[in-house]
C-alpha cells in the first residue's frame, strides 16, 4: 500500500506528517517504509537522524546496480524503515525521478505500508509514483491563509491537489497541521472541506514546539514526546488513517 504525502505550500508539514504517521503504524506492528521523494530538498532523513548515511535514494537513482536494501535504514526508536535522500547538490543533478517507481516496485512486497514524502506543489519528483499508489494525503497549514478568505484559500489549495490525485484514482484524505489561532474555527473548516470538497479530514495537528525539538533529536514527536499536544493529535489521526486504509 503506497501513500503519497503532498502539500500546496512549502513548510506545511508533509515531512513531519510522513514521519509521525509512519511511526504510528510502525508502533502498531506494520512494516513501514518512509521514502524521501523530495529529491531536490530532501529532509526526511533529519526527522529520523539519518542525514549522514552512506547510501541514499539518490545513490539508487544514479546507480541501478545498487541494491535498494542498502539505502533502507531501520530507525531503532520507532521501527520505521527509512529511505533518506541525499542533501548533496552533486547527487541531485542528472537523476531521473522516473526510476523511483522501479525502486518502489522492487521493495514494495516487503512492506505493508510505504509513505512517499513529496516536494511542494505539483510534486514532479514523485508524480510517476502516483501510478503505483493507492492513497494521497494532503497536508494543509490553515494559518497561512488570511482570515477573511480562509475557506476559499484552503479549499483552493486542496481542490488542486485533489484533482491531481483523482487523475490517478487515488483515495484522498486531508490533514490540517500547525493549527494555532484557528483552533476555534477548525470544526467549521473541517465541515467545509468534507461537505464542499467531499474529502475526509483525517485529523488536525496543533502548532506545538515539541515538533521542532523532536526533529532536532531525530525522533518523531509521537515517540519523542508522546504526551505532547501534537503527539496526541498524530495518535488520533493515525487511528483514523489505519481505519481508513485497513478498515
Ligand atoms: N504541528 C507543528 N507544530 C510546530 N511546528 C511544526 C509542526 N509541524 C511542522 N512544524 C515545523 O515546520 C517546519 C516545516 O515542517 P515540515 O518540514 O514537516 O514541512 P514540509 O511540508 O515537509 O516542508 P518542505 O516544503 O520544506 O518539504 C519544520 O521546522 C517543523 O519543525
Ligand atoms: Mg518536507
Amino acid at each position: 500500500m503506497v501513500l503519497i504525502v503532498v502539500t500546496g505550500r512549502g513548510g506545511a508539514g508533509k515531512t513531519t506528517t510522513t514521519a509521525n504517521l509512519s511511526t504510528f503504524l510502525a508502533m502498531r506492528e506494520y512494516r513501514v517504509l518512509a521514502v524521501d521523494g523530495d529529491l531536490y530538498l530532501p529532509n526526511l532523513g533529519f526527522h529520523f537522524g539519518f542525514d549522514t548515511v552512506k547510501y541514499t535514494l539518490h545513490s539508487l537513482l544514479k546507480n541501478p546496480d545498487i541494491d535498494p536494501e542498502w539505502a533502507i535504514y531501520r530507525h531503532p526508536q520507532t521501527g520505521v524503515h527509512v529511505m533518506p535522500g541525499s542533501t548533496q547538490l552533486q547527487d541531485v543533478l542528472g537523476i531521473s525521478p522516473r526510476r523511483l517507481v522501479d525502486i518502489l516496485d522492487r521493495v514494495k512486497y516487503k512492506f505493508g505500508v510505504i509513505f512517499v514524502d513529496s516536494p511542494t506543489g505539483i510534486p514532479f519528483d514523485t508524480l510517476p509514483t502516483f501510478e503505483v499508489a493507492g492513497y494521497q494525503l494532503i497536508v494543509v497549514e490553515i494559518e497561512r491563509s488570511p482570515i477573511y478568505s480562509f475557506e476559499t484559500m484552503v479549499k483552493n489549495e486542496i481542490e488542486k491537489l485533489k484533482a491531481l490525485g483523482e487523475r490517478y484514482n487515488l483515495n484522498i484524505g486531508v490533514i490540517l497541521n500547525k493549527v494555532r489561532e484557528s483552533g476555534d474555527v477548525v470544526d467549521k473548516i473541517i465541515e467545509a472541506v468534507e461537505e464542499d470538497l467531499e474529502v475526509p479530514v483525517l485529523g488536525w495537528i496543533p502548532f506545538d514546539n515539541s515538533v521542532p525539538e523532536s526533529i532536532n533529536a531525530g525522533i518523531p514527536v509521537l515517540k519523542y514526546a508522546p504526551r505532547s499536544d501534537a503527539s496526541l493529535a498524530f495518535q488520533e489521526a493515525g487511528e483514523v488513517l489505519e481505519g481508513w486504509i485497513f478498515g
